[in-house]
């Protein structure tokens, strides 16, 4: 099982092949996922300190080029875990004064399930430009 390492929440050992959003939930971490894990709302970022992936959805991708924030955060609803990772969730319940979470991120990734290199993403963009 690898190991996800959690900003000033310690180590854990998560099951592979699920959402970075729900392993971190899974820890105890009050982590944001105010969408219900669908890229719409970008509670579920994190930064990476250790084991980012190199690949993204398009979903992922669009977000964060909207928000401005490629290059600064990922989206944990949009990862799955697949070896050891170290993240530091952005906006969690306590501090940010919500009630809740948000809803359920169901168990397998929304809306799509297909990762792409940033590369592939960006030219894919210039090409449609
Ligand atoms: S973007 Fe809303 S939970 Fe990930």
């Amino acid at each position: 099982m690898p190991i996800l390492k959690i900003e000033n929440d310690g180590s854990h050992d998560v099951a592979e092949g699920q959402r970075l959003v729900r392993a971190i939930e899974s820890c105890g971490v009050d982590i944001g996922h105010r969408c219900g894990g669908k890229a719409r709302c970008t509670t579920c970022r994190v930064r990476f300190i250790e084991g980012e992936p190199e690949v993204m959805t398009r979903a992922e991708y669009e977000k964060l080029k909207e928000r401005e924030l490629l290059g600064e955060v990922r989206l944990s609803c949009q990862i799955v875990v697949k070896g050891p990772m170290t993240v530091e969730p952005l906006m969690r319940v306590r501090d940010m004064g919500w009630d809740d979470p948000g809803p359920e991120p169901a168990v397998t990734v929304e809306p799509e399930a297909a990762w792409f290199p940033k590369e592939e993403l960006l030219e894919q963009e210039s090409k449609e430009q």
